[in-house]
């Protein structure tokens, strides 16, 4: 079995050796510029370590494992783009270093190259894990059309959050863990557990993703802080805020929300202090947890001994407490 760490390095050097090099420069300098800035790699390491709970020759799932990796960072370049984000990774967003149609047109080639890596999956599973892929990746377009929505209704209720948080990521969290389950000849019972963790840990991965964008660090988070205010976003956070915010303060939140002409740092500091007052970090770990133990219960179902499944709890827990 192999340990985080080796899984990390076999992405790392997979990547690495990924070529774009070819004209014209425009359309692939872009892909090379995001695939190079790093980031957490989690998506092709949930597939290698769900293989290796049932294989150890990982070597052989290592392409569809990182052509999910570029599908993710696809998802990156036109997210950003619509959320008007400047800063991915510590460095500027594509759209910011390019311009909107470099980042849509070298994301369109990014999903084709995906779709090609994916393709190189064994022939015996290559439907099924297609399948299973495209399934996914329309699920995300959904999740991302329902997130731009709920900008700007002020009725989003928690259901239709975690609704939207469960197609716009936790499904391809659970794809990758399933595809690996596949891949690695486990069981019907045993491939739907692992999609059903991933449901449960992507749930809570959202949820750390929507605190970090309010009480991280820039520096480690690698994105800048308070985005997700600037722009309405309905998250955990909002949508509780407006449930509980009363008198004053629900009148200071609505100003904020309805405001076109403000100063950033002031908006982002006004909506901070109300979730500080209302005690909203504490209320989304509480439901981070809820969901973390869910995910438990997923893994003990596993027809798989209690030591194989050691590597995939450690990161499970390393993600939950996330800074970036
Ligand atoms: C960012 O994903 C988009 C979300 C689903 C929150 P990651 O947090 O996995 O980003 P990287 O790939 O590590 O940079
Ligand atoms: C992103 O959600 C989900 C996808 C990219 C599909 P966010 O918009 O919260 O992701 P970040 O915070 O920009 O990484
Ligand atoms: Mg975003
Ligand atoms: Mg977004
Ligand atoms: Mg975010």
């Amino acid at each position: 079995m192999l340990s985080f760490k080796e899984i990390q390095e076999k992405i790392e050097r997979e990547i690495g050796q990924l070529e774009f090099d070819c004209p014209p420069k425009s359309l692939y300098e872009p892909i090379t510029y995001i695939l190079s800035l790093g980031g957490k790699r989690i998506r092709p390491a949930l597939v290698l370590m769900a293989y290796n709970l049932y294989r150890e020759d990982v070597e052989k799932v290592i392409r569809p494992a990182i052509g999910l990796e570029v599908f993710h960072n696809f998802t990156l370049l036109h997210d950003d783009l619509m959320d008007q984000a400047d800063k991915r990774r510590n460095k500027p967003t594509v759209h910011k270093v390019w311009n909107a149609n470099t980042a849509i047109l070298s994301g369109d080639a990014m999903l084709i190259a995906a779709y090609q890596l994916i393709g190189e999956t064994a022939p015996e599973h290559l439907k099924e894990v297609l399948d299973l892929f495209t399934r996914t990746a329309l699920e995300i377009c959904g999740g991302q059309q329902y997130d731009m929505e709920f900008e700007s209704r002020m009725d989003v209720s928690e259901e239709e959050y975690l609704e939207m948080i469960r197609l716009k990521t936790a499904v391809l969290l659970a794809c990758s863990l399933k595809t690996g389950a596949i891949l690695g000849g486990a069981s019907r019972e045993d491939a739907e557990n692992l999609y059903r963790f991933g449901i449960n840990i992507g749930l809570a991965f959202q949820l750390q993703d929507d605190l970090l964008d309010v009480y991280g660090d820039t520096r480690t988070f690698g994105k800048n802080i308070g985005g997700d205010i600037l722009c309405n976003k309905k998250t955990f956070l909002l949508i509780n805020a407006l449930r509980r915010a009363e008198g004053e303060q629900k009148a200071q939140l609505e100003h904020w929300i309805a405001r076109k002409d403000f100063d950033a740092a002031e908006k982002i500091a006004a909506v901070t202090n109300i979730y500080n007052v209302l005690g909203l970090k504490e209320l989304s770990e509480a439901k981070m947890q809820t969901y973390y133990a869910e995910g438990m219960k997923n893994l003990a179902a596993l027809s798989v001994s209690e030591e194989r499944l050691a590597v995939l709890k450690e990161v499970t827990s390393r993600l939950m407490f996330r800074q970036s």
